[in-house]
């Protein structure tokens, strides 16, 4: 089936990579830094060793991303480092990993992106942890594994960003990850939202983009601190006035009207038929994607045991 995903693809050369893991590494030696505290400081390592080693093609590659109209980006063998075990728990010595932190948020700097956490997910840390929890068990949660977690962008009961706006008040712009391990081979699928577009009747689409909808937060929020979008659409029309966006969470969006119901219903089937792509990341790779105009999902799997269990590493982006 053809796809309307434009993924763009790179891939660091083992001689490149060398030299930036020992740059990166020999610099962030000289301090402790804290992907918190430090990020400003962790996003200069990285992204001056980046602009250093990376080809030129590469390079513009990533800094065009976000205004070329690609819907995601990746970029294979990145250096890697001693990793300690998996932090199931969901937390853990975020100065052990100053390579990998300077990497990632090197990385989103040559994007023109500012990383960003919020208040009420994650504790308000930089750095999400995407590892299967045992206490999310059953839970449809970036902790979770035993639960398949459906088609949906992140935090869909925020509004749309504005640019320019402060990031934390808005659903993510963009999602980005570093893979520490994934031994379990699970895939992260990525789906354009062009392609469930151009699969609904115009009635269904006219539905969708009214403001009878009701939208919550995820599993993974506080929910004390959370409330639903109310009286929203599923889909908005894009800044360009060409491309949709939308906003979408199976286990908590609704429909307030039985007609916004029913289109609920014909936007989940085209979700069954549309094509999607499976992106089996491996460690040391970086992806990210335009939360607004892709939707994502991971099935569920059986984790390795916790030491080295699956392990991404998340980071809000706008
Ligand atoms: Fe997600």
């Amino acid at each position: 089936m053809t796809s309307l995903l434009q993924l763009t693809r790179f891939h660091v050369e083992d001689s490149a990579r060398e030299l930036l893991g020992k740059e990166i590494s020999e610099r962030v030696s000289e301090t402790r830094l804290d992907s918190d505290l430090d990020d400003a400081i962790l996003a200069r390592i990285g992204a001056y060793a980046l602009r250093r080693y990376l080809p030129g093609e590469t390079l513009h590659g990533i800094q065009v991303f976000t205004a070329g109209g690609s819907h995601a980006l990746t970029l294979t063998n990145l250096p890697t480092q001693d990793f300690p075990a998996t932090p199931v728990s969901g937390f853990g010595d975020e100065s052990e990993l100053a390579v990998t932190n300077a990497l990632h948020l090197g990385l989103l700097r040559l994007l023109g992106c500012t990383p960003f956490a919020v208040a009420y997910e994650n504790d308000g840390r930089l750095i999400r942890n995407v590892v299967p929890n045992p206490e999310a068990s059953g839970t449809t949660s970036s902790w979770g594994a035993d639960s398949e977690f459906f088609w949906h962008s992140d935090n869909p009961h925020q509004p749309f960003s504005p640019p320019g706006s402060d990031p934390r008040l808005y659903a993510p712009p963009y999602l980005s990850f570093y893979t520490v391990r994934n031994e379990e081979r699970v895939p992260t699928e990525l789906m354009a939202l062009d392609d469930v577009v151009v699969r609904l009747d115009e009635d269904t689409r006219l539905a969708l983009l009214a403001k009878e909808f009701q939208v919550g937060a995820p599993a993974s929020n506080d929910q004390q601190s959370t409330a639903p979008l109310t009286k929203t659409s599923v889909l908005e029309p894009g800044p360009d006035g060409r491309h949709h966006r939308a906003r979408y969470d199976r286990g908590t969006t609704a429909g307030c009207t039985d007609a916004a119901a029913a289109a609920l219903e014909r936007w989940s089937a085209a979700l069954g038929t549309a094509p999607s792509t499976e992106l089996v990341l491996r460690p040391g790779e970086f992806m990210i994607f335009d939360n607004y105009r892709v939707l994502h999902r991971r099935k569920a799997f059986r984790p390795a045991p916790d030491a080295t269990a699956r392990w991404l590493r998340r980071c809000y982006a706008a």
